[in-house]
């Protein structure tokens, strides 16, 4: 069924297919014509003080303003992150800024974080009907200079974490000049100790855990990563997300000349070809944070196996965006499914 309605979704630009589909679940779930999928109780997991319905969540990216939440909370998902939202609205880089590769079921994006600013994501979040755990992960507008980056985080905490389960911060996304700059120590933990006192004094008076989490790119050398692992430990942050997409081109086929080609295109690279560097990197993140600390594991995920292969190698929760793209919504129940006996 889907692979129709992919054939149909694929004629059409890659960002305004993204939009029909969002708009039609939204349609779909207004008119109730959506099946709820629930999850079993024994699916659940408890996490950073949460309870996730079942493992598997949706990555940034997807629903940028949380316009989607009830809809896309109605395909089965566990969790939903939305976002990345900045402190004030922004337009993201020019377009085509989208693209699929179907050879590789990868997509290579260099969105730029369009979207309408924490506030607006502040009141949909207020107005989900979705009961499972949604996440909001913060950046910082295209305009701020890495050094002032700080104030852009606080005021985005401040805005969303009330509304939200958990907040990550995202220092890894390759579109925004100097973001991942913001993964070096001189910047990464001044944020970081900013954001942990926002969390513990809004922790005090809510008596919510909103735990906050670290998204980190997969292009990380071992010495950086390292780095960051001790700043993670010190300051007592609650969670990772490993990882944002790659600026790498991690395939033995060269783009040569031809301009054409999606992998010529600028950008972060997602999907099948980002799996084996995910996977490395959770190993090399769960041996530096020890056995307790919580990951969820993002890149590459079309499939049940690979699920079970990304909890394999350390993650404790799963995030799919590329892999729903080329296989559609029954990923996340063929994912449950598989995972039902671990
Ligand atoms: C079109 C697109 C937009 C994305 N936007 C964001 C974003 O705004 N914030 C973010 O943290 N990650 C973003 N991501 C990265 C995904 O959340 C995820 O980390 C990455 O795509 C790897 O997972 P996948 O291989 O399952 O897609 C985006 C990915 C894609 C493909």
């Amino acid at each position: 069924m889907y692979s129709l309605l992919r054939r149909a979704l694929f004629a059409i630009e890659p960002e305004r297919a993204h939009a029909l589909t969002l708009s039609a679940l939204q349609l779909a779930s207004k008119c109730h014509l959506l099946p709820w999928r629930g999850s079993e109780p024994s699916e659940a997991i408890s996490l950073m003080g949460l309870r996730f319905p079942n493992r598997i969540g949706l990555a940034a990216g997807f629903d940028k303003d949380g316009c989607s939440i009830d809809a896309l909370g109605a395909l089965g998902f566990g969790f939903i992150e939305v976002g990345t939202v900045t402190p004030l609205a922004q337009s993201g880089q020019p377009r085509p800024r989208l693209f699929r590769w179907p050879a590789r079921a990868a997509l290579i994006n260099r969105m730029g974080f369009p979207n309408e600013g924490s506030a607006a994501c502040a009141c949909r979040l207020q107005q989900r009907r979705y009961r499972g755990i949604c996440g909001v992960n913060i950046g910082k507008n295209a305009a701020t200079l890495s050094v002032a980056a700080i104030d852009d985080y606080v005021t985005c905490y401040r805005l969303v974490a009330p509304h939200a389960d958990y907040v990550a911060v995202n220092v890894s996304s390759p579109n925004t000049p100097g973001l991942r700059s913001l993964q070096q120590l001189e910047y990464l933990r001044p944020i970081l100790e900013a954001l942990i006192e926002e969390r513990n004094a809004i922790r005090a008076a809510s008596r919510r855990p909103i735990p906050l989490l670290l998204k980190v790119a997969p292009d990380l050398s071992n010495s950086e990563l390292a780095t960051i692992a001790q700043v993670l430990l010190d300051q007592r942050v609650d969670g990772l997300i490993a990882t944002n997409t790659t600026i790498a081109r991690p395939l033995s086929v060269s783009a040569g000349s031809d301009t054409r080609s999606p992998q010529a295109q600028a950008g972060g690279l997602s999907g099948a070809p980002l799996r084996p560097m995910v996977l490395q990197a959770i190993r090399s993140w769960r041996a530096a944070l020890g056995a307790d600390f919580p990951i969820i594991g993002v890149g590459g995920v079309a499939s049940s196996d690979d699920a079970v292969a990304m909890l394999d190698a350390g993650a404790d929760l799963i995030q799919i965006y590329t892999g729903l793209i080329y296989r559609g919504p029954s990923l996340v129940g063929a994912i449950r499914a598989g995972l039902k006996h671990r």
